[in-house]
């Protein structure tokens, strides 16, 4: 394949070569040079994604070739992750690397809290639509420089479990551990999943169906590379019957009064994905057990999501606001979401993934609840993705 990257950093070029040399797939690379481009796309946007996806596109427009392009930040914790997408001009317009590394100690000189990461979005557009991944390398900003390697932030940026500033670095060791580093792998694995049979996802969801919405969303504006197949639902009245017109994927009603045995339910449910290619089921919001007939089928491509950090507040009964009722009640400070796969028992399957949310004092289970959905909303896509680019294996 041809790939353009959308950059003329001679030290970009060869880390996205070198890395993706690493992955069983013949790439060509061309750079805008080689082209005769050179136009300088504005990144108007506010976000890493939507700057990375201006890039990618404005390349694509210029030259034809699929292309990559990506766009980096450092988000400070204690600047409530500023300076983020406006990092290379966190001084103002045009300003230098230096003067942006000296407002940034400036501004934290009276900060105990260093934690930092640096993030890297990765935008590729086929032509058709744009793909995204993102890579992240955690650490913390320090007092004064040290290094005269690297860039930018470099010098005051060490990365977590390391003695060493970036700046203090060689490339090669930067880039095994680094944001960028991290994101063109993921890129890497995402070509190669491109070339596999796509994720297809089924969904069980029982009532409003914000966390099937999350994931369509996810789907529609590149964040995981899937397809959602179809929503089956226990409750013909439920909100997410809704979402399914919304987004016109077919919804079906099956529940237990249609049918002698749970089995039997369950059975219809299994024929009905595998009609359609399902080949992941996601619980969300699923108020029934799923059964054998479903497990059998489909293994452990069966998720659930869970709102509290399992195996605490799980179980029968701990559903909906009960959940966050218990967890005000046990005196937590923190609560959380967890991605599990789903077995015959509620909230007990391997747990793939969790996110802590924090109990504030005063708060009320609908306001945790509220909290906590928001990071549903994010983790359960993240964690999808994962398992598309074989980060999270089932
Ligand atoms: C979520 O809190 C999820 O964790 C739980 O059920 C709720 C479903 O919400 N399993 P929604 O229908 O996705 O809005």
């Amino acid at each position: 394949m041809k790939l353009l990257l959308a950059t003329n950093n001679g030290h970009k070029i060869e880390e996205f070569q070198r890395i993706l040399a690493d992955f069983p797939i013949e790439i060509e690379f061309l750079t805008p040079r080689d082209l005769g481009i050179s136009i300088d796309p504005e990144e108007t946007g506010t976000t890493l994604y939507a700057n990375a996806e201006i890039k990618a596109i404005e390349f694509f427009r210029a030259s034809g070739v699929p292309t990559v392009a990506d766009d980096t930040g450092l988000e400070v914790e204690a600047l409530g992750n500023a300076p983020g997408v406006f990092s290379a001009r966190y001084a103002g317009e045009h300003c230098s690397p230096r003067a942006n590394r000296k407002k940034l100690l400036a501004e934290m000189d009276n900060s105990d809290d260093r934690r930092a990461r640096f993030k890297t979005v990765i935008c590729y557009f086929d032509g058709d639509r744009s793909y995204f991944v993102s890579g992240k390398c955690e650490g913390e900003i320090i007092r004064e420089e040290h290094g005269t390697l690297g860039f930018g932030y470099d010098s005051i940026f060490r990365p977590e479990n390391n003695e060493k500033t970036f700046a203090e670095l060689l490339s090669e060791e930067k880039n095994a551990i680094s944001h960028r580093g991290n994101a063109v792998r993921n890129f890497g694995h995402l070509l190669l999943a491109m070339q596999k049979p796509i994720m297809k996802i089924g969904f069980l969801a029982s009532g409003t169906g914000s966390n099937v919405e999350a994931i369509i969303e996810a789907i529609s504006n590149g964040r995981l590379y899937a397809k959602p197949m179809m929503i089956i639902s226990n409750n013909s009245d439920a909100k997410v019957r809704e979402k399914a017109e919304k987004y016109g994927i077919p919804f079906k009603h099956i529940s237990s009064k249609m049918f002698a045995s749970d089995d039997e339910r369950d059975q219809a449910i299994a024929d009905e994905f595998a009609n359609c290619g399902v080949n992941m089921v996601c619980l969300a919001g699923y108020m029934k057990q799923v059964g054998e007939p479903i497990l059998k089928r489909f293994g452990n491509n069966v998720l659930n999501i869970h709102p509290a950090l399992l195996p605490k507040f799980g179980g029968a009964g701990m559903y909906g606001i009960n959940v966050h009722k218990a967890v005000i009640e046990a005196g937590e400070t923190e609560s959380g979401v967890t991605i599990h796969l789903a077995n015959s028992k509620y909230d007990s399957g391997k747990i793939l993934a969790q996110k802590k949310v924090q109990v504030l004092p005063g708060d009320l289970p609908e306001t945790l609840q509220k909290r906590v959905l928001c990071i549903e909303h994010t983790l359960y896509a993240e964690t999808l993705q994962k398992i598309v680019l074989g980060d999270i294996t089932l």
